[in-house]
């Protein structure tokens, strides 16, 4: 018979009783050097890890990997629900890249929090001869349930940004490689920064700032998404970085003032339809956090068994490291039609309850 007992000092003991031949002795041996070494080494680092697994968080601000291990570039982006899975699109910024060319990259997630590169579904040559430094920015993806297509619409513009035009871009298949269709000014007007919605009905938006006329617009896609058909409002507001959701039962803009790369504080107004009556516009956290350091891109909303959570994704631009700026992304408190974006802390969701958590 064999013993298993612990000794004073907390490790396993076997008692060798006389007539157990040596190969146990040696097995049991081994046995209990192995369970020494789950125990003593790799449980408590198996602790250390789900009590204080980083990667579980979504950390506004600092250096987003993804499952490869690399920095996440995705800037001035937003976020296509597909097939049950997350996509997320932006620019990619990185260093090295061919200086005659675009990128659009694309990464993929089941949770939000971890994100799988999925490579670049546009990568672009200046596709109407702007000339060096064209820009190619802001670049979202819409689904067309009646084409089964996804086209991307971008901001396509030249180095002073007087171009002013969207891009267009399609694909059979969320990871592309998208073909670029043709760029153009939609209903005919100026347009910078651009900004995506779906409403609950399947209809497509766009939102994008127009200076001549010193506000933005929300302007009605196509079924298939390559044409924008008709104006639904326009906000008298300069506006840019512009989001919009329905949440509620009010529909909600966001956007940024004109200063470029540098951080302002954020404004948001509310209306029952698309059409309006819109509300004024008020700030979305204090002033004189300029949006803690950030600019909005996309609102993304995130319905749950248990609650519906409305995410603020803004961007943290670092204009001469273009490559390392940040996202901030932090779940907003709704209160009416009151919305408040909190002060940047680690936090984290369950996407089948909706529920977030701050850390
Ligand atoms: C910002 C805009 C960015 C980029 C930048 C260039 O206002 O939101 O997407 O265009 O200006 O200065």
């Amino acid at each position: 018979m064999i013993e298993v007992c612990f000794s004073a000092t907390g490790r396993l003991d076997f008692p060798i009783h006389s007539g157990v031949n040596t190969a146990i002795m040696i097995t049991m041996r081994w046995v209990r050097a192995f369970l020494f070494f789950a125990f003593a080494v790799i449980a408590p680092f198996l602790c250390a890890q789900s009590a204080h697994d980083p990667s579980a968080f979504i950390q506004p601000g600092t250096v987003w990997l993804d499952t490869q291990g690399h920095q996440i570039q995705a800037h001035g982006g937003g976020i296509l629900y597909h097939d049950h899975l997350w996509y997320w699109y932006g620019e990619d910024r990185r260093q090295g890249l061919d200086p005659d060319k675009r990128y659009v990259a694309c990464y993929s997630s089941q949770d939000l929090i971890h994100w799988t590169f999925r490579g670049h579904p546009l990568e672009l040559t200046d596709p109407t001869n702007i000339g060096r430094n064209w820009v190619l920015e802001r670049p979202k993806v819409f689904y067309s349930p009646s084409t089964r297509q996804f086209v991307m619409y971008f901001h396509l513009d030249d180095s002073e940004y007087k171009v002013a035009r969207v891009g267009t871009a399609i694909s059979s298949t969320p990871t592309g490689p998208f073909h670029y269709v043709r760029s153009f000014r939609p209903l005919g007007l100026e347009s910078r920064d651009i900004g995506q919605f779906v409403d609950d009905d399947g209809s497509g938006y766009i939102i994008f700032e127009s200076r001549p006329s010193g506000g933005f617009y929300i302007a009605l896609l196509s079924s298939d998404r390559l044409s924008v058909e008709r104006q639904v409002a326009f906000l008298h507001l300069a506006l840019e970085g512009g989001a919009l959701v329905h949440y509620n039962g009010l529909y909600t803009v966001l956007g940024s003032h004109l200063t470029g790369w540098s951080p302002n504080p954020n404004v948001y107004a509310s209306a029952p339809s698309l059409s309006g009556p819109w509300s004024e516009f008020s700030p979305i956290s204090p002033d004189s956090t300029d949006t803690y350091g950030s600019q909005s891109t996309f609102l993304l909303k995130v319905t749950g068994n248990k609650n519906t959570a409305l995410i603020f994704m803004g961007d943290i631009w670092k204009p001469k490291e273009l490559w390392d700026a940040r996202y901030l992304w932090m779940p907003l408190q709704i209160h009416g039609s009151k919305m408040y974006l909190p002060a940047p802390t680690p936090w984290t969701i369950d996407v089948t309850t909706g529920v977030v958590t701050m850390k």
